[in-house]
């Protein structure tokens, strides 16, 4: 480890002179974009944050305050597994590779860049967030988040300098100048464009959407391309956290919706001047349903040819499944068939999306059941659901049709009459918006919010997260 350099890693970058060289051309570009892009305010003062400084699994992270420009961005890959083979597809059992395929340079290209952009996307999306948060707890929290979406970001560089040339060298410039709902250069996935401005949107957007990318890192941590498969390891330790942070942030507005709920005459959360429950499962729906559609197409020939090349698998492809090859199976996709729900069986290798989303909505399907326990716990009669996944899809094979939450087909007309009262309308957002207000002071938190159960590494909720300089 060599924490010590300006660059830390666990890659021996001092024994490669021309590519740490590359990667030190690019820091001052990277740290520019932090400024330019990333959180609006609280650059100079000293955010409590934990900093990856190796891979060891107990003690891979630093807890200390921090600059966020100073912040020790490392390059990071998970340790070598001995042996280890290509995982899945036509060269299943070949050893790894350490170099790519001349074969697969393109695609490979094509899927880190596509990663590596949503990273700084997210951070872009986020940065005016801090100038409302609802406590120093969760902006801290905030902040932690942005930071390691940076370090992803390093990640996904490194892996481009260090394997792609000159062609490497120009998509780590590009991921620098593309900006998140830029009119001339966007971010390349539509989901990545949309403002996260209010903190509701925010705790669904790392519930559902960063969520999205732990199911893509799995894919990825399943590459035949073994660094790939050892930065995407390691990726996903710190992308726990994020997922934590949206889960639990959606909980306290719940647990915070019941407790208002009993203190109104008619039980009336937002008479009391918070979020109802109303509302956030129309957040849901609309967030779940935006995330579902990162996956792509249900039935896909390019996923089939990802599988096939081996350069990304199924979640825990080694240890979930027998057949790594899936030359033989088939899958059952459900679709709309002379106006109701039918299903059309497709070759499994063509199903990998899909399959990938089921893995996904079970995921989901757990934390929704640990908010339906706060609802429990707290006496209070709601249930909070995911729509189906057919509900309000702009990708894939329910595009362009109609369903109702439950997934039942409906007409157009329909859609449109009862979309106020599925997703978030303007009055809606409004009012969400309204609820934003700053809290700094250490143990004070926004009224529309319940504290967390407990604060970050041991410490209490009232810690000086922040120290304003
Ligand atoms: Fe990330
Ligand atoms: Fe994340």
């Amino acid at each position: 480890m060599q924490l010590h350099e300006k660059i830390p890693n666990n890659v021996n970058l001092h024994d490669n002179r021309r590519l740490l060289r590359a990667l030190e051309r690019w820091q001052p570009n990277y740290l520019k974009w932090w400024k330019e892009a990333g959180p609006a305010d609280f650059q100079l003062d000293k955010i409590y944050l934990r900093t990856a400084i190796s891979v060891d699994a107990k003690g891979w992270a630093n807890f200390d305050y921090v600059k966020m420009p100073d912040y020790k961005w490392g390059i990071f890959l998970a340790l070598p597994e001995k042996d280890r083979v290509v995982p899945c597809g036509d060269s299943y059992g070949d050893p790894a590779w350490q170099e790519i395929p001349g074969e697969f340079r393109n695609a490979l290209r094509r899927i880190i860049v596509t990663q590596g952009d949503t990273e700084p996307a997210s951070v872009e999306q986020q940065r005016l967030l801090c100038s409302c948060a609802p406590s120093l707890y969760d902006c801290r929290n905030l902040f932690q988040v942005n930071v390691e979406e940076g370090r992803h970001l390093w990640a996904m560089v490194y892996l481009l300098h260090a394997h792609f040339g000159r062609d490497g060298r120009e998509e780590a410039e590009e991921l620098l100048e593309r900006r998140s709902g830029d009119y001339d250069k966007p971010r390349i996935l539509t989901t990545f464009n949309e403002p996260i401005d209010d903190w509701l949107s925010f705790f669904m957007f790392t519930m559902f959407t960063d969520r999205d990318g732990k199911y893509q890192l799995l894919a990825l941590a399943e590459s035949g391309f073994d660094p790939l498969s050892r930065t995407t390891r390691f990726m996903l330790t710190e992308e726990a956290h994020h997922m934590f942070v949206g889960e639990t942030g959606v909980g306290r507005v719940v647990k915070r919706a019941c407790e208002l709920m009993k203190q109104d005459p008619n039980e009336d959360a937002r008479a009391q001047g918070g979020l109802d429950l109303p509302t956030v499962q129309k957040y849901i729906n609309f967030w779940y349903s935006s995330s579902l559609d990162l996956f792509g197409g249900e039935i896909s020939s390019n996923a089939a040819d990802y599988f096939a090349a081996g350069l990304k698998g199924r979640a825990h492809e080694m240890k979930k499944f027998e057949d790594h090859v899936a030359l033989e199976g088939s899958y059952e996709i459900e679709l709309l068939e002379n106006g109701g729900v039918g299903s059309k069986t497709v070759p499994l290798r063509n199903a990998m999306n899909e399959v990938l989303r089921d893995a996904y909505v079970d995921d989901n399907q757990r934390g929704v059941d640990r908010w339906n326990k706060i609802l429990h716990d707290e006496e209070i009669d709601f249930e909070l659901q995911l729509p189906n996944r057919r509900f309000n899809r702009k990708m894939g094979i329910h595009s362009g049709h109609f369903f109702d939450p439950h997934g039942k087909p409906i007409g157009e007309e329909e859609f449109n009459a009862r979309r106020d009262e599925w997703l978030p309308n303007q009055a809606d957002k409004d009012y969400v918006k309204s609820l934003m207000v700053q809290v700094l002071e250490p143990g004070k938190i926004a009224n529309w919010l319940a504290p967390p159960a407990r604060g970050i590494n041991g410490k209490p909720f009232d810690f000086e997260y922040i120290r304003k300089v």
